[in-house]
């Protein structure tokens, strides 16, 4: 969502006139897009500011500002903190940084604009996206569950979604730009619950780009649009090749999702899903709402629907008072789920949040060293099962040139695992059968099949 955030700050200012620069030496604005999840973001954050502080002393016309999640955590403290900091700018308001800039140079006083009410989502044709075929398309933001360690509901509020019609009208506009990909965004996406069905056939004039020849329009009855629904209405926006979506929550990981996507080819056949632990009383401390054998159950449902499904997850390492027998309960999750891919964090706490309040009693050595055999175990696991790719022909949507080595072309696969192949670069921007012929750490080496076969 940050990075969604971002694309439309700087497509905004673009617009307004404002230059882009990646060197910070050259800049008269220097804009931090910041994220409060983890201690650890916020910490760089606090650093970046005490080094603009010296910058600012030597040119004192820099303007210094902050955007993103921290921002609506700590909201005008951050100005008593850091007197450096010129503006501040709320996740529902980056359509106003241009003038708040500008209010900046003309006063030099601090000035920050957050609203707390209101959808956090802007969608903009202004948007400048670094991909010409893939798109982020936030559907919702906020979050109604009440995990203990996350401050998520603090700065993003409650959930609210985008009405179906919207999202449905944004993602036609992105197709007819030319996208491809879409990646459906949500602090809680699988919640998502649209308030209005997508346009009536009567409705067609105030809209561009839509195909509605193939849909069931009249199948919704406007009492609100489920994110399985919403799912199987973008799948039928032709020229829309791929949708991916995160975060998903367990309990809103229904039988029905998983049946869309087994039905769906278009849609990414990776599912990550967060477990954050293996151990049925650390969930519960975390108010996660499943137990571990809930979870499983439901991997084990989807996998057996849709058997080529890449399962990726989170995991927290040393949550407040997880002892050495649920630290092994997580470690035998990871062996028994065999995830494709697993995000794995040391436990810190966020103020503010209910575990705020609970000890933060496992010593940082121990949730290091748990963070890492929890990481070796994964890297092996993930190897082994990128091994059994090996041989395989596969679908891969080639993105562009590989940064790597830029002769070749790199992509996706339906997993999501990155491949890359010789190839002309006229291929950028379409789906190409590829056969796996290897796998260096996360990236397949592969050749297009078509060359194979010849
Ligand atoms: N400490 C460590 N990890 C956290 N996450 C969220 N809050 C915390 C915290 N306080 C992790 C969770 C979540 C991911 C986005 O970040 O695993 O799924
Ligand atoms: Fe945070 Fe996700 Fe839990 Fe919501 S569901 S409180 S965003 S961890």
């Amino acid at each position: 969502m940050n990075e969604y955030d971002g694309q439309v700050a700087v497509g905004i200012l673009g617009h307004e006139g404002f230059q882009i620069t990646p060197d910070e030496s050259q800049a008269d604005v220097v804009l931090m897009n910041t994220c409060s999840v983890r201690e650890h973001a916020e910490e760089r954050v606090y650093s970046r500011l005490g080094m603009l502080g010296k910058a600012k002393r030597q040119n004192p016309h820099l303007i210094v500002g902050l955007m993103g999640c921290m921002v609506e955590e700590h909201r005008e403290n951050l100005f008593r903190r850091f007197p450096q900091l010129d503006l501040m700018v709320g996740t529902r308001n980056i359509k106003e940084l241009p003038t708040l800039i500008k209010e900046v140079e003309k006063n030099r006083r601090q000035v920050a604009r957050i609203k707390q009410d209101g959808i956090s989502i802007e969608y903009t044709e202004l948007i400048q996206r670094t991909s010409k075929y893939h798109a982020w398309l936030p559907i919702m933001t906020g979050c109604n569950k009440v995990c203990t360690f996350c401050i998520v509901p603090i700065t993003r509020g409650a959930e609210v979604s985008m009405p179906a019609r919207e999202v449905y009208r944004e993602a036609s506009r992105l197709v007819g730009e030319g996208v491809r990909w879409i990646t459906l965004l949500g602090q809680n996406v699988n919640s998502y619950m649209g308030r209005s069905p997508i346009p009536m056939i009567g409705d067609r004039k105030h809209l561009s780009n839509l195909t509605f020849e193939r849909a069931d329009v009249n199948s919704y009855n406007g009492e609100g649009v489920s994110f399985p629904a919403l799912l199987e209405m973008l799948c039928q926006i032709e020229g829309l090749e791929r949708i991916s979506f995160t975060t998903s929550h367990p309990s809103d990981a229904t039988e029905e999702l998983f049946q869309v996507i087994a039905r769906q080819p278009k849609i990414s056949r990776r599912f990550h899903l967060p477990l954050q632990s293996g151990s049925d009383l650390i969930l519960k401390r975390m108010k996660r709402l499943h137990t571990y054998i809930d979870y499983r159950k439901k991997i084990e449902r989807l996998r057996e629907l849709v058997p080529d499904i890449s399962v990726t997850t989170d995991i927290i390492a040393g949550f407040s008072g997880e002892t050495e027998e649920d630290y092994q309960a997580t470690y035998r999750a990871l062996e028994e789920i065999r995830y494709d891919g697993a995000y794995i964090f040391k436990y810190s706490v966020r103020p503010g949040t209910p575990a705020g309040k609970l000890p933060d009693d496992v010593p940082f050595t121990v949730k290091e060293d748990r963070n890492h055999e929890l990481l070796a175990l994964q890297k092996k696991i993930m190897a082994e099962k990128n091994r059994s790719w090996v041989g395989r022909s596969t679908e891969v949507f080639v993105e562009g040139p590989s940064p790597k080595r830029p002769e070749e072309l790199i992509g996706k696969t339906p997993q999501e695992k990155k491949a890359v192949f010789r190839g002309s670069k006229e291929l950028i921007g379409t789906f190409q059968k590829v056969t796996l012929l290897d796998v260096k750490d996360e990236t397949f080496l592969g050749s297009l099949a078509a060359l194979c076969e010849s």
